[in-house]
Formats: C-alpha cells, sequence, structure tokens
C-alpha cells in the first residue's frame, strides 16, 4: 500500500502561515509515503514566493513529486511570463516539468498544463498526449497509473467541470495508458473522488480526484483542505483533511474498487 498526500494551489504570497504550519505537521504525522503538489506553489511566481514554496517542499521530508499550475508564470512581469515563463519554477522547484516515478507499487507521471498564453484554464499539448502513452508504455502490468497535473483533465461523473484544452485528447491517452487515476487542483474545489466513465467505449472508467487550495487565502467559499490518498492494487482509498480553525481533521473519506474497468464505492 502507498499514502499520498495530495496537496495543491499552496499560492505562497497569499497564504496563510498558520495552516501552512499544521499542514507540514499533520502530513508529517500521517507518515505519507510520497507529496504530490498539483500547482499554483505561488501568486505571482515571484522569487521570494518561489523561495518560500521551496521551502515548504524541503520541511515535508517526503519525496515530492511537482508540476507548475497557471500561477507560477509570472503575470504582470510580460519577460518573466512570455520569455521566462517557468525558469523560476525550474530554478527554485524542479528543472523536470514532467517527472515520473515508479515506485513498484505506483507510476506517477506529472504534466505541465500551464502556459504562457492560455493564462487560466491550461492546455496539453499533442506531444504530451503521445508522452502520456509512451511513459506508461513499458510500466509493470501490477502498478496503479496517476498522472498528476494541475489543470483539470476530466470531469467527474455526473458534474460539470471547466476542463483543460484539449481535454477530448489528454483523455484518450489517459485511456490508451492504462491510467486510473487522475489528480488536479486549481479549481479550490476539493472532490475526494469520483469516476469518469470512458466517453467513446463506455468501459473504462478514471478515478478523479481534485484537491482544494491546501493553505492559501483564496479559499472560493471552502475552507484550506488536502487529500490523503491510500493505494493498493485496483483499491483506492481517499480522505480529505479539512482545516477547522485549528487542525487539519478528516471530513469525508471515499473508497473505490476497481471491477471490469468500472471504479465502485465500496
Ligand atoms: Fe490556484
Ligand atoms: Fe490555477
Amino acid at each position: 500500500m502507498r499514502t499520498i498526500a495530495h496537496l495543491s494551489d499552496l499560492h505562497f504570497g497569499r497564504h496563510d502561515d498558520q495552516v501552512a504550519e499544521a499542514l507540514l505537521a499533520d502530513v508529517s504525522l500521517k507518515s505519507a509515503d510520497l507529496a504530490i503538489v498539483t500547482g499554483d506553489l505561488t501568486q505571482r511566481g515571484r522569487i521570494h514566493q518561489f523561495e518560500a514554496a521551496r521551502s515548504f517542499l524541503d520541511r515535508l521530508g517526503k519525496p515530492v513529486l511537482v508540476v507548475p499550475g497557471n500561477h507560477d508564470i509570472p503575470l504582470y512581469d510580460l519577460i518573466q511570463r512570455f520569455v521566462g515563463r517557468l525558469a523560476r519554477y525550474q530554478r527554485f522547484i524542479t528543472g523536470d516539468l514532467h517527472p515520473f516515478i515508479d515506485d513498484g507499487e505506483i507510476a506517477v507521471l506529472g504534466l505541465n498544463t500551464a502556459r504562457s498564453a492560455a493564462i487560466a484554464n491550461g492546455r496539453v499539448s499533442r506531444s504530451q498526449a503521445r508522452a502520456i502513452v509512451s511513459a506508461f508504455a513499458n510500466v509493470s502490468a501490477d502498478r496503479t497509473r496517476i498522472v498528476a497535473a494541475h489543470h483539470p483533465l476530466l470531469a467527474p461523473k455526473g458534474a460539470a467541470a471547466t476542463l483543460v484544452g484539449r481535454a477530448v485528447l489528454a483523455r484518450e491517452a489517459l485511456s490508451g495508458a492504462g491510467v486510473h487515476i487522475v489528480l488536479g487542483g486549481h479549481h479550490h474545489h476539493a472532490l475526494s473522488a469520483e469516476s469518469a466513465p470512458d466517453p467513446v467505449e463506455a468501459r473504462r472508467e478514471i478515478l478523479v480526484v481534485q484537491a482544494g487550495t491546501a493553505i492559501s487565502e483564496r479559499l472560493r467559499g471552502e475552507t484550506n483542505s488536502y487529500n490523503l490518498l491510500q493505494i493498493q492494487p485496483h483499491r483506492v482509498t481517499c480522505a480529505i483533511r479539512l482545516w477547522d480553525g485549528a487542525n487539519f481533521d478528516t471530513r469525508e473519506t471515499s473508497a473505490f474498487v476497481f471491477v471490469d474497468g468500472k471504479w465502485v464505492r465500496s
């Protein structure tokens, strides 16, 4: 079994220090094997914001897989936005915009969906779609396959969601790669887990997990939260850990089993 702390939308620069400290303590208590951060580490992509984000990641004290969000491309500094783009992110966070981990139980691919020009909603390129398929081509069949991106790649069953640009292309690639779970952020809305049926084949479902904003003040009607996932072959439990003003606590847990290509609540 693997335990993943899924954090998103930290927005250093518009963050709450008390919540950040409590989050560090909570994640270490939960003994996660891996932290996955799905973007918007900073509010405006400024150097001191990236320095604060870097320090936070170091203090997590765990292996971390990170992807950038739209807020990690500077907005107002036009040279940084269109020429530098993710240079600061790559300097302070990681040079690898498509990190990949296969730890023997889970295989995780991070996808950079942030774009200078598309501003908020991001995009998947055709080469990224091909990269999704090739990343998992030689992965052992017993691994749980996970893709992490800032912008939502899929809409959960029965829910409307603003998706990344070229979401249809992304879906084909995810299905082709046999991906089981996608992790995302961006909307600052926590959704512990829901399945996304395949619109083409009506067959294989992918589990959608969205994280809220972990420590930022950009709450959009929700409190701060992160997701704690426990992953076994064909079995996932996802808890939303909500900030209650003093601590993070589990308010909602969803458990799913993957049976005949569908994720069934258990
Ligand atoms: Fe955000
Ligand atoms: Fe975002």
